[in-house]
């Protein structure tokens, strides 16, 4: 199929403007900030077709369609959107660039290129000035020149469209810089994602770059790490950072350390400990475990030694249990990463820690907060276990670790069985065939009108002209949080662009909605948005009403739950703990933004 860049799509919205456009199918007259008119798409004798000239948006009050200009062609001349685009072309005589008839073998050819080009390029950076300080950084940090070249370490120049530049003069495809994930899409076109960051080239297990990490340098980025998007060469969830240079190690020697920054891969691997991997920008997943699978079957973790890190270990525990594999948490001392401990001591004590890896289960009975004599503490950690060992498909994994729960807290086999059939049969009616539990969104009933107000109103907020306010968006606000489909949807649309120094530009957004419905609701939203005050105060307002709106919900949701239960039970107890904990958060919520 013929793609139409994106580039040539900015041209024809350009030249195209809407109330010219419009004025060729019906007469608009100036009311004040809009144009009104006759709609075309119902019959009507009073006119509530209104374009914004300024927006370059159309909406009627009427029947309620709308959208951008390129929306109004296709459902006037009936027309899918390529056509639409053509259609506009032909008639502000702009030559459109169209890439190929689809050859994905081409696109990934030239994907692999631009990565390998931008490599480089990053490399050569070192030589410049900023570079050096970066050669300095990586010096004090303990690299060697070794590490730095062969992991191909580099910097990324500060400037907007260094990288840009380079490669437009390298004549790929507009279609294969856009789906190379190194440019964002701004107001005033492409820029470099990435700028000023120290930068780890993520390659696949043949040693090919797929995509980038780029770590603040001398920034104030509040954004530590800056990743590639998911690319047709680079899926986040199954990249594991190194792999390709440790797995002649790995296949050679039992475990595979798993750890969960390039720093912490890097430190080690060159302190010789080879048989490792690292996570890159993401949570360890299924598809992770069955990359590692191919190379070994005991996996041993070394996360952080803070609670973040305690926790993230545990949950890629079980995700790794329940892939057949045999995890083991090595103990990290307190608020030490890898990197730090093998800086300071050598790589003898962290092999030492890997040779007394405890098994998950008693790691986490360990590491969970409470009295142990308390019979809630062992009702919340009984529960939490049987959560997870609720998504092993293999029955005899199942029981067997269900044996190993009985085990550690003392309490009956029978019972935890019971708890456990009951959680299976739970999740079965709750669930429509063939979905997995972890996946299913809790998508809550639409609400009342007047609470959609708050949805529309937060909406709104994403195209503010301040950009402190869609900043706290983009922050802080939860997709979930909005109750109707349609509003996470536009949200989805917009989400990108919130960080963005302008704000977001209307008809690109109007463009990635594929629902009619969608764009009427927007158009109607946007055509409003000038009555509304949108000052931060107000938008952390909204923020906190929907937070709080969403934890309300769920509390509902445990209190039916809590109706259903027999008081006394492990469940019950437990449902009465996070009942608790929300009730706390809801008191909290709005605070962590509301400071910033
Ligand atoms: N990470 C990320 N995005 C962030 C923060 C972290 O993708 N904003 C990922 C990176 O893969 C990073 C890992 O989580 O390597 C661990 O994060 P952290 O411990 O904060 O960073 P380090 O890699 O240890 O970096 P440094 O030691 O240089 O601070
Ligand atoms: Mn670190």
């Amino acid at each position: 199929m013929a793609r139409i860049s994106e580039q040539s799509i900015e041209q024809v919205r350009n030249a195209a403007d809407i109330v010219d456009v419009v004025s060729g199918y019906i007469q608009l007259k100036r009311k004040g900030r809009n144009f009104f008119g006759l709609c075309p798409f119902h019959s009507e004798k009073t006119g509530s077709f209104s374009v914004n000239e300024q927006k370059q948006i159309f909406h009627c009050f009427g029947c309620g369609v709308g959208g951008g200009v390129i929306n109004f062609i296709m459902q006037i001349e009936k027309l899918e959107f390529a056509e639409a685009v053509q259609f506009l072309a032909d008639r502000f005589n702009i030559q459109l660039d169209i890439t190929g008839s689809s050859r994905p073998r081409e696109l990934l050819f030239q994907l692999r290129d631009i990565h390998e080009f931008a490599a480089r390029h990053f490399q050569t950076n070192l030589k410049t000035a900023e570079g050096k300080e970066v050669l300095q950084y990586f010096a004090d940090r303990g690299l060697s020149r070794k590490t730095i070249s062969e992991f191909r370490l580099g910097y990324s120049q500060t400037g907007w469209g260094t990288l840009l530049e380079l490669l437009r003069a390298e004549k790929y495809t507009a279609d294969a810089m856009t789906q190379s994930g190194l440019f964002i899409s701004g107001e005033k076109g492409y820029f470099d994602r990435f700028r000023g960051r120290i930068m780890f080239p993520l390659q696949n297990t043949q040693g090919k770059i797929v995509g980038f990490a780029g770590r603040v340098f001398k920034g104030d980025d509040p954004a530590k790490y800056v990743n590639s998007p998911e690319t047709p060469l680079y899926n986040k969830s199954r990249i594991l950072y190194g792999l390709w240079a440790s797995k002649p190690f790995i296949r050679e020697s039992d475990p595979v350390i798993v750890v969960e920054g390039y720093m912490d891969f890097l430190q080690l691997f060159q302190a010789g400990i080879q048989n490792i991997a690292a996570v890159s920008g993401t949570a360890f997943t299924d598809n992770h475990a069955r990359e590692l699978r191919k190379y070994s079957r005991k996996i041993a973790l070394a996360y952080d030694g803070d609670k973040a890190g305690i926790s993230a270990a545990v949950r890629a525990g079980y995700v790794l249990l329940r892939n057949g594999l045999n995890p083991s948490i090595v103990e990290m001392p307190e608020n030490v990463d890898p990197d730090d401990w093998v800086k300071q001591a050598g790589p003898g004590p962290i092999l030492e820690a890997v040779e007394k890896a405890v098994d998950l289960l008693h790691f986490q009975y360990e590491k969970s907060a409470g009295d142990r004599n308390d019979p809630s503490f062992n009702a919340g950690f009984v529960k939490s276990v049987l959560q997870e060992l609720v998504l092993f498909e293999d029955r005899i994994l199942r029981e067997l670790y269900v044996k190993r729960l009985a085990e550690i807290t003392g309490l009956k086999d029978e019972t935890l069985f019971r708890s456990l059939e009951d959680l299976l049969q739970r999740r079965k009616q709750r669930l429509p065939r063939g979905k997995d539990i972890t996946k299913t969104e809790t998508l809550r009933k639409p609400d009342s009108p007047a609470s959609l107000k708050l949805e529309d109103e937060l909406l709104q907020l994403c195209f503010s002209t301040d950009h402190s306010i869609r900043k706290l968006i983009y922050d802080h606000f939860i997709r979930e949080w909005f109750t109707s489909p349609s509003s996470q949807r536009i949200f989805d649309a917009v989400f990108i662009h919130l960080p963005s120094a302008g704000s977001p530009d209307i008809n690109t957004v109007f463009d990635a909605l594929e629902n009619d419905s969608d764009r009427r609701r927007l158009s109607a939203l946007l055509m409003e948005i000038d009555k509304i005050s949108t000052t931060p105060v107000v938008a952390k307002d909204c923020l906190t009403r929907l937070e709080k709106k969403f934890i309300d919900a769920q509390l509902d949701a445990k209190r039916q739950q809590l109706k259903a239960t027999a008081s006394g039970t492990v469940e019950f107890s437990q449902l009465l703990t996070e009942m608790d904990l929300l009730q706390r958060k809801k008191k909290n919520a709005g605070k962590l933004y509301s400071k910033s």
